[in-house]
């Protein structure tokens, strides 16, 4: 699974992918990080609704290392219910994944797939302090360990452009929510305005 293996052209490839990497969950890491931790494959234009669109894995780059540590891990899984738990992770109180469209796979590596602007990740706190997080290429991002829940005024920028969560969130785990189907009201992923 290391391996880098040919292009993926489908979706349920990615699906198969993600399956795999689902099972084999609870192991341990596979070394450090690298670029063999992630297997390429073709990416696919963004779609023009993105809230609308089935699902796809827009970067085609697949997570293929389980739980070596690297900002761009496990991406669309709920980091923080494994940063509590796991021994070895850092605890982050706040972490989540960014995709170009709102249902992506598991493991799929999201962000935008062109451009090199920074997409920000903002939220007000329990003690009323404005956090900002940058994400990092992979579409991952965290805050520091000091965030507190309930989280309001959740903002994602990205060129000028703004996506506003309305709810407050009673937990920083924004992947537990913003699964690829959606859970808990969540519309799916968190996408890129
Ligand atoms: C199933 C467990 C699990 C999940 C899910 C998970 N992580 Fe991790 N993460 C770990 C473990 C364990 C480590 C430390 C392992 C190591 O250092 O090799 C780690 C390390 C990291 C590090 C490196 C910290 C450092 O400075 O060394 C970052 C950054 C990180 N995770 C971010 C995330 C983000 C963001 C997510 C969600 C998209 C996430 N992780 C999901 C288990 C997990
Ligand atoms: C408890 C579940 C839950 C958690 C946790 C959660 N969200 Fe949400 N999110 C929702 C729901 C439900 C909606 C749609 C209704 C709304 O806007 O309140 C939403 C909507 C959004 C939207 C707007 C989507 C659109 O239509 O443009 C963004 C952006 C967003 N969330 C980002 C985040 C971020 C960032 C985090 C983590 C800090 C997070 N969410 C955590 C449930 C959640």
């Amino acid at each position: 699974m290391r391996t880098p293996t040919s292009a993926p052209r489908s979706v349920a490839l990615f699906a198969a992918l993600s399956a795999l990497a689902t099972i084999a969950a609870g192991a341990q890491g596979c070394g450090p990080a690298s670029a063999t931790c992630v297997t390429t494959g073709t990416p696919v234009a963004p779609p023009a609704d993105p809230l609308g669109a089935t699902a796809q894995c827009t970067t085609g780059k697949t997570w293929a290392c389980l739980n070596t540590g690297a900002n761009f891990m496990n991406p669309g899984q709920p980091c923080v219910a494994c940063h509590t738990t796991r021994p070895g992770a850092p605890r982050w109180t706040v972490g989540g994944t960014v995709y170009a469209s709102a249902h992506e796979p598991d493991n799929c590596l999201g962000g935008p797939a062109t451009g090199s602007d920074p997409v920000t990740i903002v939220a007000t706190d329990s003690t009323m302090t404005e956090r900002t997080a940058t994400m990092v290429p992979g579409g991952n991002f965290f805050f520091d360990t000091t965030a507190r829940p309930p989280f309001t005024n959740i903002r994602v920028r990205y060129q000028g452009r703004e996506r506003q969560m309305f709810s407050p969130a009673t937990t920083g785990d924004c992947n537990s929510c913003h699964t690829s189907a959606g859970m808990n009201g969540a519309p799916g992923r968190i996408v890129l305005p």
